[in-house]
């Protein structure tokens, strides 16, 4: 398990982005947290495949009920990462496994963030 965040970084503004690993096997993730649960997705918009936020840990839409993407507003369900408004409407953030034990948030996958981000970067389209 590699880990994430603690739970109190989530405090200031419900959401943490982290970037693991460097160059071509950086995986950027998005840590967000709402009505006391904690949800993980690959920090890379549908549309454009550009990080969401523009200001650091800054991730929520006015709302409070959704992530936001800073590019073309396109917003996301907290708890699945489905796209419901904007130009990726009905795709979604990749969500990532994650466990939480003593305080922390902890990545949770087989894969490595590398390989995770490898097979991120093959989908992408142009
Ligand atoms: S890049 Fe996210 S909505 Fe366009």
């Amino acid at each position: 398990m590699i880990l994430l965040c603690r739970k109190e970084d989530l405090a200031a503004t419900g959401a943490k982005g982290l970037v693991l690993g460097e160059g071509e096997d950086a995986l950027e993730v998005v840590v967000v947290e709402k009505s006391g649960k904690r949800y993980a997705y690959i920090n890379a918009c549908p549309h454009q495949f550009i990080p969401l936020e523009t200001f650091p840990d800054h991730f929520f839409a006015e709302d409070k009920k959704h992530l936001i993407c800073s590019g073309h507003w396109a917003l996301f369900r907290l708890d699945t990462g489905l796209c419901v408004e904007g130009p990726c409407r009905g795709d979604s953030l990749d969500k990532l496994a994650i466990v939480e034990q003593d305080g922390a948030i902890y990545l949770n996958e087989a894969r490595t963030p590398a390989e995770i981000a490898r097979a991120k970067r093959t989908k992408r389209n142009w």
